[in-house]
């Protein structure tokens, strides 16, 4: 049994599909739904006793205790995050609460549970902690990509709020033993993935006629992992990873924005033609976002080497997925575009104009 927290999300959501489609391990969901959590991608678990689902939220120790107490994980693997670095820059007030407060208030509960446990399960137990590479900061154009030894230097409210809880899982193994793995990840994409982010908003706004809008001058860099190797990432590090150890997993797919703009254009035009031309003349330059991070870069390379891991899919593959499933899933993207979500992309857009 393992404890997933932040499974009705993006990759938490792919995590616990993909984790049930080759094991019979079970997994506890927890997850407090909010507007990024999604019981629909997880429709295709109704029924199956292997996935428990408890909606709540990972700042309630009560709860977490008596998760823990009854069910008895030999992991936690933590997604569970406010992470959409513009809402952070809006109103960054829940980023504290569950990204500081809410993983101390996990690791707490973890560190009371895992402390009573029997010798055998005491050493095998794992508190994985899920993050990011935008803890490390902005790269130049000519730095080496980030190490796992590189500094922390995060720059937006989601990535300090990150950091934070980063730096609060290491401390936890260094004051208490606690055997935690952390996995810092690049820019994830691929099915499931909420359409406030670049690349889901590009193909639903591209579909609707609408504009696609790119911050700036659209040349941030960003390295892109389909959410598919990013969990096996993650299956490999708890698997093999050595506590109080960091993983970068990247993969290797550097690609400024205004590039993925123009991929996702090409492919829809492929495979969805759009009468008059191409979905490029949709493409509008906005405003930059405040304080926009230049460069990130993942050397994944520890993870190659100390634990065997490599992505399966290139950004070519991975992208032409993506696409296609977003072309053959419209029920779920209308779902998902509920009065909160449209509130929230005509406040983000409205000033934007360059
Ligand atoms: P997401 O926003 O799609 O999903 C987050 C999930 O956490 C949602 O289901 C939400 O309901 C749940 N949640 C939020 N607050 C909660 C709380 N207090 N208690 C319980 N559940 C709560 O996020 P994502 O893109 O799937 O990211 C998952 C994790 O991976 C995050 O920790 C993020 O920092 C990290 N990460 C994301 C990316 C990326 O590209 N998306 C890359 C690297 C790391
Ligand atoms: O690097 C990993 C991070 O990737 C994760 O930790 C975050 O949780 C995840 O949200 C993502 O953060 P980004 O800020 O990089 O992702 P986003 O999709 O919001 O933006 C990607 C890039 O595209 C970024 O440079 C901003 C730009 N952008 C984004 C949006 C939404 C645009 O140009 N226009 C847009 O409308």
């Amino acid at each position: 049994m393992i404890l997933v927290t932040g499974g009705a999300g993006f990759i938490g959501a792919n995590f616990v599909l993909d984790w049930l489609a080759g094991s019979d391990e079970p997994v506890v969901n927890l997850d407090k739904l909010t507007y990024a959590g999604n019981m629909e991608t997880l429709a295709p678990l109704k029924g199956d006793p292997r996935h428990i689902f408890v909606r709540g939220d990972i700042g309630d120790s009560t709860l977490v205790a008596d998760l823990l107490a009854k069910h008895r994980p030999r992991a936690v693997v933590h997604f569970a995050a406010e992470s959409h670095v513009d809402r952070s820059i809006s109103d960054p007030e829940a980023f504290i609460q569950t990204n500081i407060v809410g993983t101390f208030r996990l690791l707490e509960a973890a560190r009371r549970y895992w402390s009573e446990l029997p010798a055998g399960e005491k050493s095998a137990f794992r508190f994985l902690q899920v993050s990011t590479d935008e803890v490390y900061g902005s790269l130049q154009p000519a730095d080496p990509a980030f190490s796992e030894t590189n500094r922390y230097e995060p720059n937006s409210p989601y990535s300090a709020s990150k950091a934070a809880s980063d730096h609060l899982t290491r401390a936890y193994h260094h004051t208490y033993g606690l055997p935690v793995l952390t996995t810092n990840c690049s820019n994830n994409y691929g099915p499931y993935h909420f359409p406030e982010k670049l690349i889901p908003l590009m193909i639903v706004n591209a579909l609707a006629g609408k504009p696609l809008p790119v911050y700036g001058d659209g040349q941030q860099v960003r390295d892109w992992l389909y959410v598919k190797d990013h969990c096996s990432g993650i299956r490999r590090v708890l698997e093999a990873g050595k506590p109080g150890e960091t993983y970068n997993i990247g993969g290797n797919n550097e690609k400024p924005n205004i590039d993925i703009v123009h991929a996702v254009c090409a492919l829809l035009d492929e495979l969805r033609p759009r009468a008059g031309g191409s979905y490029r003349e949709q493409v509008a330059f906005i405003k930059d976002r405040p304080g926009h991070d230049r460069r990130y870069a993942i050397d994944a390379s520890k993870m190659m080497r100390e634990l065997g891991w490599k992505p399966a899919d290139t950004f070519e593959t991975g992208i032409r997925k993506t696409v296609q499933w977003y072309l053959d899933n419209p029920e779920w993207v209308t779902h998902v575009q509920s009065g909160a979500y449209r509130d929230w992309v005509e406040a983000q857009y409205a000033t934007a104009a360059a």
